[in-house]
């Protein structure tokens, strides 16, 4: 792995934005799936921007089109086509360009299914090739030939990228790419490759340059935060510390540990820096040891019961929140009760709760004993229900405390309102 200067690709911006002149062009994006695709999606504005067009909401009134996909559960899939579908005629009385990008390009049959059912796209475009949307934009502008960029193997790293951020107080940064945990349901590490880490340089340096232009909380972003590897035993715990540190952040938040690494310097991190807000999101996935060891999680229940414990202990203020899978391939009712039980004991703040979805290519895809959808539906709302009924309690603690807030913007529901978070939310 490399970690590599963006220059060369500056030189396709200029020429794009060379043949765009003057000529008001307008781009839609549609991001899918979690923070890190968001944190692609606000480069690839970024660069789209500097070659000349500008953010429209709506895809039928774009010259660009484009979606960054997303492929950890199924129903982004589905999203994919229905949209796909809907932009044919447009497509064809506009020439509009379209552009296809993240992590289900990765999936050869799924190139396969565009390929044959909407041929009408212009760009396909992977994890590992996000940083040369700007020649890929150029082959089909200049030559209008479709272009297929996607590689199997692990991407380099970029430095400085363009990046246009959603926010103006908040901000995410990719700490790191890719994972090497094989958990038997995921098709991340298939998608996204093996754990590459920024060097720590140059995360503070952007972290830095944020602060100065006014954010105020910053999210630390990996598949995997507490494997982060900075070379020369740089830590995360180090770099938790050193994030605290920079002047003008006030907050820091750091998605996702994974259980079975979370050490206790990073926990001491936790403890000693006020900035880092304490609202952990720790992974449960599954109650039961039974099914965590056929998810390969690494961890038992009792494991998972014993860190929520030793963080809670060393830090009395943290509160919990969670993922949750309800519906992995042999789940039994006793299964299923061990997660409640968990679900009982913790009292997670929140809960982001997913259907059991099959990846092709996955291990659980192949296992026997796939659990019926209507079990998988009706395990899911009563998990639902155990969780909305805890809300008022977990809420409880906050009645009559007075809460620093970080004001995120205008409420999407009432514009007279404001929006805001306190450090545990
Ligand atoms: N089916 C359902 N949920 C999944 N997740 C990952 N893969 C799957 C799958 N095949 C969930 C996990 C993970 C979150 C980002 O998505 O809970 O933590
Ligand atoms: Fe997927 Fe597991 Fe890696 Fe998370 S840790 S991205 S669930 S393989």
């Amino acid at each position: 792995m490399e970690i590599l200067n963006f220059d060369k690709e500056n030189d396709y911006i200029k020429k794009v934005s060379e043949i765009n002149k003057n000529r008001n062009l307008k781009y839609y994006i549609l991001t899918m799936g979690c923070m890190l695709n968001e944190n692609d999606s606000e480069k690839l504005c970024g660069m789209i921007e500097k070659m000349g067009y500008t953010k429209v909401s709506e895809a039928q009134k774009a010259d660009l089109i484009v979606f960054n996909t997303c492929c950890v559960r199924e129903n982004a899939e589905d999203k994919l086509f229905g949209n796909l579908g809907e932009l044919k005629t447009y497509k064809r009385e506009t020439g509009a360009i379209i552009a296809l990008g993240g992590c289900m390009m990765q999936e050869k049959h799924i190139q396969e299914k565009l390929k044959v059912s909407y041929p009408y796209f212009d760009i396909i475009f992977g994890t590992h090739t996000l940083n040369k949307f700007p020649e890929d934009l150029f082959t089909i502008l200049s030559k209008k030939e479709k272009v297929t960029d996607v590689i199997d193997i692990d991407g380099d790293i970029y430095e400085g990228i363009p990046i246009k951020r959603e926010s103006s107080v908040k901000a995410s940064v990719t700490i790191m790419y890719g994972c090497n945990n094989f958990c038997s349901y995921c098709i991340v590490p298939y998608v996204r490759g093996r754990e590459r880490s920024r060097k720590h340089e140059d995360i503070l340096k952007e972290i830095t340059k944020l602060a100065k232009d006014g954010y105020k909380e910053i999210t630390l972003l990996g598949q995997n935060v507490n494997s982060y590897d900075g070379g020369s035993g740089y830590k995360f715990s180090n770099l938790l510390n050193d994030v605290s540190k920079i002047e003008g952040i006030e907050r820091i938040r750091f998605i996702s540990p994974h259980p079975k690494d979370f050490t206790g310097d990073v926990i001491d991190a936790i403890k000693q820096n006020p900035k880092i807000c304490k609202i952990l999101h720790l992974p449960l996935q599954s109650g039961s040891s039974n099914i965590l060891n056929k998810m390969n999680r690494k961890y038992t229940k009792n494991d998972y019961l014993t860190l929520a414990k030793k963080i809670k202990e060393k830090i009395p203020e943290v509160v919990f929140s969670t993922d949750i899978i309800v519906g992995f391939p042999g789940e039994t009712e006793e299964d299923f009760n061990e997660t409640l039980d968990v679900v009982n004991q913790i009292k997670f703040e929140q809960v982001f709760m997913f259907i059991y979805s099959r990846r092709v290519g996955t291990p659980a895809d192949k296992m026997e004993n796939q659990v019926p959808e209507e079990i998988k539906h009706e395990r899911f709302n009563r998990l639902k229900a155990l969780v909305e009924s805890q809300v008022p309690e977990n809420n409880k603690k906050y009645l009559g405390t007075t809460q620093k807030v970080l004001v995120e913007g205008e409420s999407k529901n009432n514009k007279e309102m404001l929006t805001r978070k306190n450090r545990n939310k």
